[in-house]
């Protein structure tokens, strides 16, 4: 077991397995701390869309670095596949959003040259669309087709993050969990452990989801990170009953290679609390057959939830810690933390071997809360 590190990760969720990834991809000596398991927080439970266009984000900085990491992906899940031997099932069929009435219609087509200036999208009329899914309710009137909005499986692109990054050398310490930070003067010089040991190391990143904040009370700084409880449900039918996302306003389905469709998700402000409860099950039940009528029969399977790792103004806090040195955040990636996984990890690296990043992370800054 090693008691010294470049850098040293807390949290193997999707963010910091990416960092470590591409930390160890560029020589650097990394060890990731986890407490339970990797892909164990919502990076596990996550639908895996990469949807980059949520109608509420106009174009500004999160947009930007929304789309720069899908364009990411490719290279990203034919490199991490090739290193780990897992496969994370990208299915590049595009995302849908419906519309069930006029205003809807009216909404989705109003935002649409929003979303072309930066994706390739198009609006489909009802009849078209059920060309090519023609199991979506007779009700929708048409969507707006976004070919670019893949997918992913969550859990299985985290572990091919972390088993990647140890292809490269990375260590882990799973069971592990870190109780605070060491510093001397405003340097970060490492962390305690629950059992009582300590690990130095020249950087320390957290990426400990919406735990993050409690790491550096010590500190005397303020990571505004909380938890968004979100249950989603998966249910399976054979054939595969769809071959895109459908969104429809925040509700989804998304259908997986073996028959799955993940039915998401709620968005709730519950504190920690990670219970399913009676009425998250009945809306998203409700939600199936609305879309998709054939689906009422369709097997449930699984009841999960995951909290997101919320921010105030729900984009992330990226880069260097002001007033401390060698220690940088990477979390508050809130509805998209698969989408921005490969750019997260891409600039924590930049930021931290090189001291510049190919795009900017001052809008990410933690200073912008003040
Ligand atoms: P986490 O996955 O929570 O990982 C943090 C890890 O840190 C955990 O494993 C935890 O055990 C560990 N940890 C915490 N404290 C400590 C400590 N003190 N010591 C050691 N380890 C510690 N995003 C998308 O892009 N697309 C989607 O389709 C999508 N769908 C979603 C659906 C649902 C229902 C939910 C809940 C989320 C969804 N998200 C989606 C959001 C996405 O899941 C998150 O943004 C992302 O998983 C956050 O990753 P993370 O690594 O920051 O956090
Ligand atoms: N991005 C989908 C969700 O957070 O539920």
């Amino acid at each position: 077991m090693p008691t010294t590190a470049d850098v040293i990760i807390i949290g193997g969720g999707v963010i910091g397995c990416s960092v470590a990834y591409h930390l160890a991809r560029a020589g650097v000596n990394v060890t990731v701390i986890e407490r339970t398991g990797i892909a164990s927080g919502a990076s596990g439970v996550a639908a895996g869309m990469l949807t980059a266009v949520p109608e509420h984000v106009q174009k500004g900085p999160q947009y930007e670095l929304a789309v720069a990491s899908l364009k990411l992906f490719p290279d990203t899940l034919k490199a991490v596949h090739e290193a780990s031997g897992i496969d994370p099932e990208y299915i590049q069929a595009g995302t849908m959003r419906v519309a069930f009435t006029e205003e809807e219609e009216a909404a989705l087509k109003a935002n649409l040259p929003n979303v072309k200036s930066v994706i390739e999208a198009d609006w489909v009329p009802g009849d078209d669309l059920r060309q090519t899914e023609p199991l979506l309710s007779s009700e929708i009137r048409g969507a707006v087709y976004t070919p670019g909005e893949r997918q992913v499986r969550s859990a299985r692109l985290t572990q091919a993050y972390a088993q990647a990054a140890g292809h490269h050398r990375a260590r882990y310490q799973i069971g592990q969990m870190v109780i605070g930070l060491t510093w001397q003067g405003n340097r970060v010089t490492g962390v305690r452990l629950g059992d009582g040991s300590h690990l130095s190391s020249d950087h320390v990143v957290i990426a400990a989801g919406p735990w993050s904040g409690f790491l550096t009370e010590d500190l005397g700084v303020t990571i505004p990170v909380r938890p968004v409880r979100g249950q989603i449900l998966s249910i399976h039918r054979m054939p595969r009953p769809l071959t895109m996302c459908i969104y429809h306003n925040h509700e989804y389905l998304t259908p997986k290679v073996d028959g799955t469709v993940l039915v998401g998700a709620t968005y709730e402000e519950a504190g920690f609390d990670l219970r399913v409860t009676t009425q998250a099950v009945h809306d998203l039940l409700g939600f199936v057959p609305r879309l998709v009528p054939e689906l009422a029969d369709a097997q449930v399977t699984e009841l999960r939830v995951g909290l997101r790792p919320g921010s105030p103004d729900d984009a992330p806090m990226l880069g260097p810690v002001p007033g401390w040195e060698g220690l940088s955040v990477a979390t508050g990636h809130f509805r998209s933390g698969i989408l921005l996984s490969p750019i997260t990890g891409l600039l924590i690296a930049e930021s931290i071997t090189q001291g510049t990043t190919s795009m900017p992370l001052e809008p990410f800054s933690l200073a912008r809360f003040g």
